[in-house]
């Protein structure tokens, strides 16, 4: 890693309940709190994306520590008849400064565009959050040898409407979609290989500058055992964790791995 701080997500899913998600936020903020002295720059950032439905309660113990709360999904809309859907606004309203768009499941359970991310990104930032774009490869892609074709026109479009100044609020996240929630992880070398072509890809699109010094973090069965060897990669800077970040010990240990 060079001198960008590295970022780690908890990417809750549909797992916790109101009691289980306060108790998994406060071991997590007492972690992390315990690593951040007042008057240094933080060493890691963490965000912590719970359900919907747990936000507010989580941000009421986020709320007052370096530890961000997340959303994992937004509408593209602020407001209005989207019966269902939740406005970035109202996002906003309880706290949340961060949001997943892309994510591999709601690209292939749901059924979510590269176009519709795009829309997402587009809004979440229009509406003042930070983002966190998910990109990658399923199985077939990788084995027909189109996983850069596939992630760059990702990008390009989930990207479409960032301009220089805003893509300062982006993080990307490399989630090959046989990695997620499968106990295999790419190798340290297949994971950085392709970080290092999102890096030139994003060169391509903004500058050599913005493509230095965005985050690129790894996603896809990331443990307290493989973690410390992703993060050694010079293009890895840090993890969005799904399975692994439902136990505070394995989550934690996996922010201790970034440092
Ligand atoms: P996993 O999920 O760590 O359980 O593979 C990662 C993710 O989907 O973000």
């Amino acid at each position: 890693m060079t001198n960008r701080t590295p970022i780690i997500g908890g990417n809750w899913k549909m797992h916790t309940d109101l009691e289980s998600g306060m108790q998994l936020a406060g071991a997590i903020v007492d972690y992390v709190d315990a690593l951040t002295n007042d008057d240094e720059e933080q060493p890691v950032n963490v965000v912590v994306y719970p359900p919907f439905p747990y936000l507010q309660a989580v941000e009421s113990i986020t709320g007052e520590s370096s530890v961000l709360c997340g959303a994992q999904n937004l509408w593209t809309e602020e407001e209005g008849a989207f019966t269902g859907e939740v406005s970035p606004l109202m996002l906003k309203d309880v706290g949340v400064s961060m949001v997943l768009t892309g994510h591999s499941e709601r690209r292939h359970v749901v059924g979510e565009s590269n176009a519709l991310v795009g829309q997402k990104t587009q809004r979440a930032l229009e509406s003042g959050l930070d983002v966190t774009l998910c990109v990658g490869e399923t199985i077939e892609q990788r084995t027909e040898g189109s996983t850069l074709a596939v992630i760059c026109n990702q990008l390009t479009e989930g990207l479409e409407s960032v301009t220089a100044e805003t893509i300062k609020k982006v993080v990307i996240a490399y989630e090959p979609v046989w990695a997620i929630g499968t106990g295999h992880t790419a190798s340290p070398e297949d994971a950085q290989s392709v970080h290092a072509s999102i890096r030139a890809h994003i060169a391509s699109i903004f500058t050599g500058d913005i493509a230095d010094s965005i985050r690129i973090q790894y996603g896809g069965s990331v443990k307290p055992e493989n973690a410390k060897d992703l993060f050694a990669c010079p293009d890895i800077d840090g993890a969005l964790v799904g399975g692994a970040s439902l136990s505070a010990d394995s989550f934690n240990a996996i922010i201790q791995a970034s440092l």
